[in-house]
């Protein structure tokens, strides 16, 4: 900035003649009406406008004038650098609109143009009807409990009051991971779990009393795969212990759980049966949930899916005997209680027709689709 100089004539001042600063402003146009994009425009304006702008550096040469002076070289300079100003508005906004207009044609898209479908999957139906059945039962206040896959030999056979002779624990029956009892010096060994009935009693080493639970899980037994049969497959099991529980909850709790299900009007019925690990056992049928029993005795109306027994045989259940309370360490005197089990492949196949179990262990995505996504 020059010093301040009484006898200075803003004329000399070379940044301050009147054609100066019209130079000054038609160049800031013209690079302005140049400038073919926003990031020239943005150049254009830093180099017309910005703080080392000629317009800026002459404005800042006004102080230096004598006091006559400056009135006309501000109003000359601020009339310069309003046109500017309003000359790289104009041409931004012009700019502005030329790529909106260009974005608007570039980036279209045709939405009637056929696209790449992506084949939506499904979840498996026996993961959903494992949670289907486990929510009736958390709903009650049940907690969702689980037990590994390969078990002890004790806590799949042995806990569970099955004798060391029992035939179920022999090779044809059961995968044995680690050689049965007697014949590995561990005394007992690795199974893969026949049934979820283990995790009752690990639920009762675990958990503090009372105990409800209900597991769901995969099982194994040495069967062939054929269309009824397969040697991986999946059970609920539930277990209540508590103190006072009769079989009238146990018949209470699974009337519920069919009408939740099923339908209001279904019921179960019990018939005597024996398991090692529950006393009194039974085996639970449920009222055939299409005729509802109607088809007993009845030629007129026959039923395939319960092939017009009225009743669909569900899996077992009891009160769970006292020497397993005992093995767990619960004193049988004071707490009691109910248990079930049943296999989650038959109730899926009666439940939606499905005739062949292989459907269910292929994992072909046509088998699975048509359940949907229910979550
Ligand atoms: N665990 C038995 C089975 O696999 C079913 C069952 C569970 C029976 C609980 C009684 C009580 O067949």
């Amino acid at each position: 900035m020059s010093a301040p100089n009484k006898s200075y004539d803003p004329v000399e001042v070379e940044a301050l003649k009147p054609e100066e600063i019209e130079r000054m402003r038609d160049e800031a146009l013209a690079a302005f009406a140049a400038a073919d994009s926003l990031d020239a425009l943005h150049e254009a304006k830093v180099a017309h406008t910005g703080p080392a702008s000629p317009l800026a550096l002459a404005n800042r040469e006004i102080g230096a004038l004598p006091p006559h002076a400056k009135a006309d070289a501000g109003k000359r300079v601020g009339q310069a650098r309003g046109a500017v100003n309003k000359g790289l508005a104009a041409r931004q906004a012009e700019l502005e609109a030329e790529r909106d207009a260009r974005v608007l044609v570039e980036e279209a898209v045709d939405v009637t143009l056929p696209y790449d479908r992506v084949p939506a999957g499904a979840r498996h139906p026996l993961t959903t009807m494992m949670e289907r059945v486990a929510d009736v039962f958390v709903a009650m206040g049940y907690e969702v409990a689980e037990g590994p896959e390969a078990e002890a030999e004790w806590f799949n056979f042995d806990a569970l009051n099955f004798l060391p002779d029992h035939p179920a624990r022999q090779m044809q029956d059961t995968f044995f991971v680690q050689g049965p009892k007697g014949t590995e010096e561990s005394g007992s060994g690795v199974v893969l779990r026949t049934h979820t009935s283990p995790v009752q009693a690990r639920a009762l080493l675990d958990r503090e009393l009372p105990v409800y639970i209900v597991c769901p899980g995969r099982v194994f037994r040495t069967d062939e795969l054929d269309a009824t049969h397969t040697p991986v497959f999946h059970q609920i099991e539930l277990l209540a212990i508590d103190e006072g529980l009769t079989m009238a909850d146990l018949k209470g709790t699974l009337d519920h759980m069919v009408q939740s299900l099923f339908g209001e009007d279904m019921k179960t019925r019990l018939r005597p049966n024996y398991f090692p690990f529950t006393e009194p056992s039974a085996e639970m049928d449920m009222l055939c949930y299409v005729c509802k029993g109607e088809s007993i005795g009845n030629p007129d109306r026959p039923c395939r899916t319960c092939s017009s027994e009225g009743w669909i045989e569900l899996g077992g259940c009891g009160m769970v005997n006292p020497r397993v309370l005992t093995a767990c360490g619960v004193d049988p005197e004071k707490y009691s209680g109910f248990a079930f089990g049943f296999g989650i492949e038959r109730m899926l196949m009666f439940r939606h027709n499905v005739e062949d179990m292989r459907d269910m262990v292929e994992g072909d995505v046509r088998f699975t689709r048509p359940f949907g996504m229910e979550i």
